[in-house]
């Protein structure tokens, strides 16, 4: 607790430019009491953001480590507690954006305060004109912010990844496949994958700002050794191993150490090693606020995608002659909702059993396509909309989206609450030919945002997620460097 507290100090000290007092250290009442003042005036200095965050329903965390003592500061406010009935209900209702602007786990104040002041003058509609239920139609929040921090990211992000002999027992797992990943949670293969053979990967830990967890949840879950049942027991006996043989998971209880997971079993992969769950930063497509496992801001929400192979279609031949669009089995209750509401609709088609005309035919030919929550939030079904140039609708509350503090999902989306399935229809018609033009051309710009490459290419996804874990990583490690 000693060395935590120290740490906070330091961090404090660093803050406010109070080297002097360091002598305080040595009085452990005084060091208490000063701690505590200390962060609440770094908590005080930064409430605008802070501010910013509570009125758009945003928590922020705190959080810091050391050989498994947390310290920890949720800063929330009342409206929280309504954030479940806010969160989603979308562009039209009077709360303000579901997902908006940008978290980090330990922020850099400058971004951090620049980002929110962005976010707060667009959701004020300062900044550009309004366009009926749109208040801002840029795809980004802030694109020179964005741009600055990719390029520092492109730059400096070095990671450290544990690594395994080609003999390794688990190398199936530990490994990056040698072919090219496919189907539903191909986004956890490519990322490892992409990585591996990136810049970003140093053979130097002390260079490294983040330490890569290599396992792949959706291989254990396939591997016979292990299944799904021994999936929690692989990754306590991993862990147990990495913090044995190398320094570095323990130095900072796991706050650097990251890993990527797309299948949904790996929300309770990680119950058997708390730290992973609390500590280390988890990059998932299972990104939900509802979810115990997912810590929103600390996490990273990785976008489902089904890597759809060779060139877009031709859209010009498609009229886009549907409104809305679904299909998908009835396996969640929002689903079964939905499907009441609109089974029989002639313009919002609800397909559940077998499809009358190919999938790709149906996400061609319609305005909208929903994204509708099944037993997770998260489905491949956006990236699928966005390929094949169709709006998506998303009905998923609590669902992080991917990218939110980057993208503002309001300019290519529609995000709609379960509770106004029965409004769907209104809510689609009464978006203006103009608005949907708008909404369309931004899907075609933030494609590529959802798209992975063998071979990356500038602001993928996988340079995207580079971007997120760039925001996530830990300073707290760096200043311990520095003592
Ligand atoms: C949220 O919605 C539920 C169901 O509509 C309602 O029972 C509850 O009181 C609402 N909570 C708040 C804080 O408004
Ligand atoms: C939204 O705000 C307007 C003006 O303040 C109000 O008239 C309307 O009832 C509100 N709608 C909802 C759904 O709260
Ligand atoms: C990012 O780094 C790669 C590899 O060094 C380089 O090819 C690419 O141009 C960089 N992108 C930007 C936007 O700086
Ligand atoms: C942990 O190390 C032991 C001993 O080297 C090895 O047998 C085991 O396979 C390792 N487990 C994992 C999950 O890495
Ligand atoms: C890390 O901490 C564990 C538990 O306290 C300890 O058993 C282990 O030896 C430590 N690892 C290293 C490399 O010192
Ligand atoms: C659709 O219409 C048929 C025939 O009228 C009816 O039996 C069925 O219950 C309806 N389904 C839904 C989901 O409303």
């Amino acid at each position: 607790m000693a060395a935590s507290m120290f740490l906070v100090l330091d961090f404090c000290l660093k803050r406010t430019n109070l080297h002097s007092l360091k002598a305080i250290f040595f009085i452990p009442i005084t060091l208490a009491l000063f701690t505590t003042s200390c962060v609440l005036f770094y908590i005080s200095s930064t409430s605008n953001s802070l501010l910013v965050y509570s009125s758009q329903n945003h928590v922020v965390h705190l959080k810091h480590s050391t050989n498994g003592v947390v310290f920890s500061a949720s800063i929330s406010t009342p409206q929280n507690q309504e954030f479940s009935n806010l969160s989603t209900r979308g562009p039209f209702s009077n709360s303000s954006e579901p997902h908006s602007s940008s978290t980090f786990g330990f922020p850099n104040p400058v971004e951090f305060q620049k980002v929110s002041h962005a976010a707060l003058a667009s959701d004020l509609g300062n900044t550009r004109p309004s366009s009926g239920n749109y208040v801002n139609n840029e795809v980004f929040h802030d694109r020179d912010i964005f741009m600055e921090n990719y390029k520092a990211m492109n730059k400096s992000l070095k990671i450290y990844v544990y690594s395994h002999r080609r003999d390794h027992p688990f190398a199936n797992i530990l490994l990056p496949v040698d072919f090219e990943p496919g189907g539903n949670y191909a986004s956890e293969s490519y990322f490892k994958k992409v990585l591996m053979s990136s810049h970003f990967v140093t053979k130097d830990p002390s260079r490294a700002d983040l330490f890569f967890l290599p396992f792949s949840i959706a291989r254990l879950r396939h591997d016979p050794r292990v299944g799904i049942h021994g999936i929690q027991d692989f990754i306590r006996n991993y862990i147990f191993n990495i913090s044995h043989e190398y320094p570095y998971w323990n130095r900072t209880g796991g706050a650097d150490h990251f890993y990527v997971a797309c299948h949904s079993v790996g929300r309770f992969a990680m119950e058997k090693v708390i730290e992973v769950k609390f500590n280390a930063i988890q990059v998932v497509c299972s990104s939900s606020y509802y979810l115990s496992a997912y810590v929103p801001h600390k996490d990273a929400s990785l976008p489902q995608i089904w890597p759809r192979g060779g060139d877009h279609p031709d859209f010009a031949s498609y009229e886009r002659k549907m409104l809305v669009f679904f299909a998908g089995s009835l396996n969640s209750p929002v689903r079964q909702r939905l499907f009441q509401a609109w089974g029989n609709d002639t313009e919002i088609s609800v397909q559940t059993g077998q499809l009358k005309r190919p999938y790709t035919e149906e996400l061609l030919d319609s305005k909208f396509c929903l994204h509708v929550k099944g037993f997770e939030v998260n489905t491949a079904r956006i990236g699928d909309a966005l390929y094949y140039g169709c709006v998506p609708v998303i009905i998923a509350n609590h669902y992080d989206l991917p990218f939110a503090d980057i993208l503002n999902w309001k300019s290519f989306s529609v995000v709609v609450a379960t509770l106004d399935i029965p409004l769907l229809k209104k809510i689609l018609q009464a978006i203006s030919s103009d608005e949907y033009l708008m909404l369309k051309n931004n899907v075609f710009t933030v494609r590529q945002h959802f798209q992975w490459h063998l071979f990356p290419v500038d602001y993928d996804a996988f340079y995207m997620v580079m971007h997120e874990l760039w925001q996530r990583r830990s300073s707290l490690r760096v200043l311990g460097d520095f003592q």
